[in-house]
């Protein structure tokens, strides 16, 4: 018998990964993996197919120039923020790659790495698997899942290399504003600590707010990974495309970690996102799309023994259960999906130490008549 410990052993199959697999056993509505239930556009389709013919060898490790003239353009046109293409923005396949490089390329064994529970399931092993610590603080509703900044000062240390930023948030729906960018600011101000923030939902925020990206911050901008993916943008989450905006320092260092993971990705979809990202009109509409699915999947709870819990951005709403069961959530959610054929994410399993907190998550990136079909059955209960 070889001898091979895990490098991992804490880590097992994703709760995303069993929930979506229990949903297709029992053939529930699926509100649990997030990823949208519709197709992309057709003309982005189409523009695949055109630049699937004469594009089709390894594009350059740091992305084809003017997919990255693209970004920096869109960039800079949504938030007034200039990117130099060539030295502060790199496309990698999806904001896993992102996360996974920026963390690798920053972190060493026993550094720190602060994350704000409920945490994005990827961070922890990341960071564990670059030799790091992760820091978890957690978060709750009773207070919308606000960042209590005296806490945030307490836990920093000398040991801390980077602290994880996740707005709009994955899965509470909870974000950032201005005033938060500010008070993170007056923490890390005069520090070496960096920060890598996780805006894959950038373009989905709710009742007229605006996204508060690290960009806009020159403190933080300066010391930021900006982890971002096309996947919600465009409803492509199976291509895997995303970027890493970050000053050239730290692009110089990301880029070495990049191309041991995967040097560089597909072709012909950078080039067919070049062109699209052109049009704002392709992602401006997306928080009015997605804020009538919110609206329409909460309308069903109103008066029921659920308890909506805000959702001010991200594609999904958080429901507290505690009138209606006093399961665990993770028992609940398999019940549900079992029972009444919808299945739906267990917050619990965002967090290292499970809180009191009774919550579902939902994924309302799906058709109309799913979300319907899906909160009627709910709301019974
Ligand atoms: C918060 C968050 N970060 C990163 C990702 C991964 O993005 P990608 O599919 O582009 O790798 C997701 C996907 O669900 C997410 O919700």
């Amino acid at each position: 018998m070889i001898h091979f410990p895990s490098k991992q052993p804490q880590v097992q199959t994703t709760i995303f990964t069993k929930m979506s697999q229990l949903a297709t056993e029992e053939g529930a509505l699926n509100l649990s993996q997030g990823f949208p239930g519709f197709d992309c556009s057709e003309e982005l389709q189409e523009l695949v197919r055109f630049y699937a013919k004469g594009h089709n060898q390894y594009a350059p490790m740091t992305g084809v120039p003017v997919f990255r003239q693209s970004i920096a353009n869109k960039t800079n046109s949504f938030y007034g923020v200039s990117l130099n293409a060539d030295t502060e923005v790199t496309v990698v396949s999806g904001a896993t790659e992102a996360l996974f490089a920026a963390i690798h390329c920053c972190v060493s064994p026993g550094d720190e790495v602060i994350m704000f529970d409920p945490s994005y399931d990827a961070y922890d092993p990341i960071v564990r698997l670059a030799g790091g610590i992760p820091v978890h603080i957690p978060l709750n509703s009773s207070n919308g899942f606000c960042i209590d900044w005296e806490e945030l000062g307490r836990k920093i240390t000398p040991q801390t290399r980077a602290i994880m930023v996740n707005s709009p948030h994955n899965p509470t729906g909870a974000i950032w504003s201005m005033e938060d960018l500010d008070a993170f600011a007056s923490l890390v101000k005069g520090t070496n600590i960096l920060i890598v923030s996780d805006e894959v939902y950038e373009h989905i925020v709710f009742d007229g707010a605006q996204h508060a990206s690290v960009l806009l911050h020159p403190e933080l901008r300066q010391r930021s990974f900006v982890c971002g993916s096309f996947g919600k943008t465009y409803h492509i989450t199976g291509w895997k495309m995303g970027y890493c905006l970050a000053p050239p320092y730290l692009t110089q260092e990301f880029r070495k970690l990049h191309q041991w993971v995967t040097f560089s990705s597909a072709t012909p979809l950078q080039y067919a996102l070049a062109e699209y990202l052109k049009t704002p009109a392709h992602y401006l509409g997306l928080s009015s799309f997605y804020q009538q699915k919110r609206d329409l999947f909460a309308s069903y709870f109103e008066g029921s023994r659920w308890k909506i819990l805000p959702s001010h951005g991200s594609f999904f709403q958080c429901l507290d259960y505690a009138e209606i069961s006093n399961e665990s959530d993770v028992d609940l959610s398999v019940r549900l999906t079992k029972e009444l054929k919808v299945a739906s994410i267990p917050v619990s399993v965002f967090y290292e130490t499970p809180p009191e907190d009774r919550i579902l998550r939902f994924c309302f990136a799906k058709n109309d008549d799913v979300i319907m079909e899906a909160a009627q059955k709910l709301a019974q209960l």
